[in-house]
């Protein structure tokens, strides 16, 4: 059933188990163990073969990648950390750092379905749900054609999302849900959703709690797909709760926890979508460069100019800096250390990356770069929104500044 890139994909895994149980080192940083350059590799060429040939045509007619996704999901890729025995890869997070730096390398839309799956609707209830929810949330899945989705914000409040005020009662032996979730990535194509809403309002943050949710579901709708600038492939909408009625033991973790678990959520979360900002930054650099071998000006190639190799040298840098700082967040998480600074460290530099390299690629390529026969004004559109979900960039900097003032306490 699984033949080629799937094949090595499979082997990469089974060597990972030995690698996995030595301590993660920082010297990774300069050379990935040969079970993760397998894994990159693998997802590069998926990319480069089923990805970089049709992402302009799913960015214009706004159509979700459903078969890419499933291969992606015969990989492995749709279920990266979840343990073997729970039908996923059973891989770690540098793994999945670097198979969404790929995949987004090739199309950012399929990136974001693949970081909601992983880290959004999966992460949670790995971490923080019972055996029993496991084996019920993750387990049943496995065919690879569902998703899951994440509905934390609200159209009143998005930073803040500790006012948020979807609410949950308690009535007959049920939970009953009811408010309006926005901006939900993969909502028209989600077999489930971990939703948050409070339990008790005069608790403020601490009255949020998690709870598990199939979809379709009586008392659950979904707004309008939105419009959106760039990761056109992906669905986003309101997820409209209306007295919709839960089993008591869909809440996820404890009662009051909800705030909790999804912050923690979003610590990974932010790795990911660094790792998706990677991918657009290095694709956007890929372009340019190949673009000043290829076009001449004044009778030579536009990158025996001084001015454009120092926007591939600025742009390099970027993406370099950006990818070290990714990678060492995924190494921290992986050895068990605190991460929540470098994973903001990572999403806010390989998000300005990605802006900042998407748009000196179309200075590269001239009135090229603003025309879709390239792929630099797609890139440019897709790197927009790395700066504005799972945190935007000034919540990122509350959170690095947070933190730096932690560790200078006298
Ligand atoms: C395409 C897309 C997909 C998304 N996917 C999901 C999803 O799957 N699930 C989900 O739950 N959410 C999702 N979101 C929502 C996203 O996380 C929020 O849009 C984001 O957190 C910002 O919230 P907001 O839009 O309410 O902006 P606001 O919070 O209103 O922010 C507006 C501006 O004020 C700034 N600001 C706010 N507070 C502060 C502060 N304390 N200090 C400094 N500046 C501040 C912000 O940085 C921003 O510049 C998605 C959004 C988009 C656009
Ligand atoms: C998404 O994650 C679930 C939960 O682990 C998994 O079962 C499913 O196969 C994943 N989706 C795809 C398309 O692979
Ligand atoms: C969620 O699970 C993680 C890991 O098991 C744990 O560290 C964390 O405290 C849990 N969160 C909550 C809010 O219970
Ligand atoms: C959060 O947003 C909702 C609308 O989406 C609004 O009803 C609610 O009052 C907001 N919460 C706070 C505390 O402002």
């Amino acid at each position: 059933k699984r033949k080629g890139a799937m094949a090595a994909l499979f082997t990469a895994r089974r060597g990972l188990g030995a690698c996995l149980s030595g301590r993660r080192r920082l010297s990774q940083l300069a050379e990935l163990p040969e079970t993760h350059q397998l894994l990159r590799q693998t997802c590069r060429d998926f990319a480069d073969r089923e990805l970089i040939p049709i992402a302009g045509k799913l960015d214009k007619e706004h159509a979700y990648p459903a078969k890419q996704i499933q291969d992606l999901g015969a990989m492995g890729v749709m279920a990266i950390e979840v343990p073997e025995e729970l039908g996923g890869a059973g891989m770690d997070y540098l793994a999945y750092s670097l198979a969404m730096e790929e995949i987004s390398r090739g199309c950012a839309s399929t990136g974001v379905v693949v970081s909601v799956n992983n880290s959004l609707y999966i992460g949670p209830i790995l971490k923080n749900g019972t055996e029993e929810q496991k084996k019920k949330w993750i387990t049943p899945f496995t065919t690879g054609e569902k998703v899951g989705c994440f509905c934390l914000s609200e159209p009143g409040n998005g930073s803040d999302a500790g006012a948020a005020s979807t609410t949950a009662r308690e009535d007959g032996g049920e939970w009953v849900l009811s408010g309006t979730k926005a901006w939900i990535t993969n909502s028209w194509d989600a077999s489930a959703a971990v939703v948050f809403a409070t339990t008790d309002r005069t608790l403020k943050h601490k009255g949020i709690s998690a709870f598990l949710v199939p979809m379709p579901h009586p008392g659950l709708s979904l707004g309008k797909k939105e419009d959106k600038l760039g990761i056109r492939a992906s669905s986003t909408a309101n997820v409209i709760l209306e007295d919709c009625r839960l089993p008591l033991d869909h809440m996820l973790g404890p009662r009051g926890a909800g705030f909790k678990i999804a912050m923690q959520t979003l610590d990974s979360g932010r790795i990911g979508v660094a790792s998706q900002a990677l991918g657009i930054a290095q694709a956007s650099l890929e372009c340019a460069a190949d673009y000043a071998h290829k076009r001449t000006a004044f009778g030579a190639p536009i990158g025996k100019l001084q001015a454009i190799q120092f926007k591939l040298a600025d742009m390099s840098v970027a993406v370099e800096s950006a990818r070290l700082l990714t990678w060492k967040a995924s190494l921290l998480r992986d050895a068990g250390k605190p991460f929540t600074k470098e994973a903001a460290m990572a999403k806010l530099s390989a998000s300005e990356a990605a802006t900042f390299c998407s748009h000196q690629a179309i200075q590269v390529l001239g009135g090229m770069g603003y025309v879709s026969d390239m792929p630099a004004e797609r890139h440019y559109r897709d790197a927009r929104i790395t700066e504005i979900y799972e945190g935007t960039s000034e919540i990122q900097r509350l959170v690095i500044g947070g933190q730096v003032l932690k560790e200078y306490q006298s």
